[in-house]
């Protein structure tokens, strides 16, 4: 017999269960379940149909253990003497599960539904099976169609492979520092690449670099080998992008008209592109037929001109060139940038991005956004925010998926989250917990507050329909390109004995 053909335990009957959302079972001695492990319960009242249950808590019978009992003994001072669970008429383990799916077949075709028939007590339980995992959780079936990102935790290991256009809607990835996200973002790249999906990281920690490479991409730094045209930007955009120019209306609507009579001789195809140096020409041809004070059409000049320092902005990469550039994958170094020119920078990468996407210039992508609360903000605005939500809101329907990391979930604008329909939370300090409880799908209370424990590499995946139907742990897999991780814990004694000491310490 399997480990999955052998009864695990027995639904019993008390005041509260069974019902059609939970049951209790008595476990058979010597049996062992996790946490969040799915069970199958057969049942056979008018078709023959399986329950599957994800056990959320357990509880041991033990008289000989009751405070009482233990007193009795330690102040006598005798020792514990009883026979163990296996051979104990009062010894026995009860385990909660609650009921999350029913497995039946229709016209030879498994299916599933959600729990209808009330399971019966005295019924024999089981360890649900692979197949009946994957039925569950509406996993793909052929590894070639789907995303291995990693296996099942508890209960029969299970490969998690996500239907591939779970990617179409978006995917979350949050936890604390070091708990496995960029590690994760690794592992779903390569999964992408396999399905032929160009990807493009806006990598602000340089942990994207090697990884880029090694799948056949490309490295580039903005400033050094990489612009982008400000006609990529909208209004909007290129005015937050000014300094100082949120106080003045006047400036804004100088810099504004000027911008949007550049736009329009780009389309009627008057001119083939402009920069910033066309710009603030226009502004100063602009300028006075709106106002007649020259110092506001000269400070909305040259605030203007400031977007120069960003050094961002400039020839850019024509449509033309843009497939072949971003094809495999492309990361964009931004390590070394200030707060200020990193929000400017991945405006302008996504803006134009999306802006050829939607004109069909260039394939399908996906955008992986790094330390995404920077960009995305709870709350406050930010020059990227517009463009981020645009993305996660309209990208299903044009080909752009979004990847949103974050160590800090509780600093991230709640209503992208939600638009990300699949999501893998690492290990949170209990203080992010409640940013996810509106996120949490159908993730227990129990599954939550597990969250600050979850060791290294090991996530709570949960996501939608199309996705993962139900909540559960995922133990991510290896990366199999090797030595393609960036972002590594430097080896900081290392480097003082090796280096610094010789350099710090007086010799004698
Ligand atoms: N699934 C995994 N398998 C093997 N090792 C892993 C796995 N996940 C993480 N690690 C190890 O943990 C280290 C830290 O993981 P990672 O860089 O992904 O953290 P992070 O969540 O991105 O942290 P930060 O927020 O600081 O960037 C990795 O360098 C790797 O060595
Ligand atoms: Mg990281």
């Amino acid at each position: 017999m399997t480990v999955d053909e052998m009864p695990i335990g027995t639904v019993a009957s008390d005041t509260e269960t069974p019902t059609f959302e939970v049951v209790r079972i008595k476990l058979k001695a010597g049996n062992d379940v996790r946490p969040n492990t799915l069970i199958r319960i057969p049942v056979s009242r008018s078709e023959a149909a399986t329950l599957i249950g994800r056990i959320r808590t357990a509880h041991e019978h033990n008289p000989n253990e009751a405070t009482g009992a233990i007193h009795l003994r330690d102040t006598l001072e005798m020792k514990a003497s009883y026979p163990k669970e296996e051979e104990s008429t009062t010894i026995f383990r009860v385990v909660e599960a609650e009921l999350v799916e029913e497995l039946y077949e229709e016209k030879g075709k498994k299916k599933t539904r959600s729990p209808q028939t009330l399971p019966q007590s005295g019924t024999e339980v089981f360890l649900a099976t692979d197949a009946e995992i994957v039925l569950t959780l509406g996993l793909a079936t052929d590894p070639g169609k789907g995303l291995y990102i990693g296996d099942t935790v508890s209960g029969i290991t299970t490969k998690v492979i996500l239907k591939r256009e779970a990617i179409q809607r978006h995917f979350f990835i949050g936890g604390t520092t070091g708990s496995g996200k960029s590690y994760a973002m690794g592992v779903l790249a390569e999964e992408l690449r396999k399905h032929d999906l160009p990807i493009i990281f806006i990598d602000t920690q340089d942990e994207y670099a090697a990884l880029a490479t090694k799948l056949g991409g490309i490295v580039r730094v903005p400033g050094k080998d990489f612009n982008i045209r400000i006609s990529s930007l909208t209004e909007r955009e290129v005015i937050g992008l000014i300094p100082a120019i949120r106080e003045s209306d006047l400036q804004q609507n100088i810099v504004a008209a000027a911008f949007n009579e550049l736009m329009v001789e780009l389309k009627t195809g008057t001119i083939d592109k402009f920069v910033i140096d066309d710009l603030v020409e226009r502004i100063k041809v602009v300028g006075p037929k709106l106002t007649t004070k020259k110092d506001s059409v000269a400070a909305a000049a040259f605030r203007t001109d400031f977007l120069k320092r960003h050094d961002i902005f400039g020839e850019g990469i024509s449509r033309e060139n843009w497939p072949k550039t971003m094809y495999p994958c492309m990361s964009i170094r931004c390590k070394s940038l200030t707060a200020g020119s990193l929000q400017t920078v991945a405006t302008a990468v996504l803006r134009e991005l999306q802006d050829l996407r939607l004109r069909n210039f260039i394939p399908p992508y996906v955008a992986v956004i790094d330390e995404a609360h920077l960009f995305v903000p709870e709350g406050e605005g930010s020059a990227c925010k517009q463009v981020i939500r645009e993305g996660v809101r309209i990208g299903r329907h044009h080909g752009i998926c979004m990847v949103l990391l974050t160590q800090s979930p509780v600093d991230i604008d709640k209503s992208v989250i939600r638009q990300c329909n699949t999501r893998m939370i690492f290990a949170l300090e209990p203080d992010q917990l409640d940013a996810i409880r509106g996120v949490k799908a159908d993730a227990s209370e129990a599954m939550l507050k597990a969250l600050p424990k979850m060791p290294q590499g090991t996530c709570l995946l949960s996501g939608t329909y199309e996705s993962v139907k139900h909540s559960i742990p995922l133990k991510v897999r290896e990366r199999e390109t090797l030595d393609s991780e960036g972002g590594k814990t430097p080896d900081i004694f290392g480097e003082m004995a090796d280096s610094w000491n010789a350099k710090l310490k007086p010799t004698k």
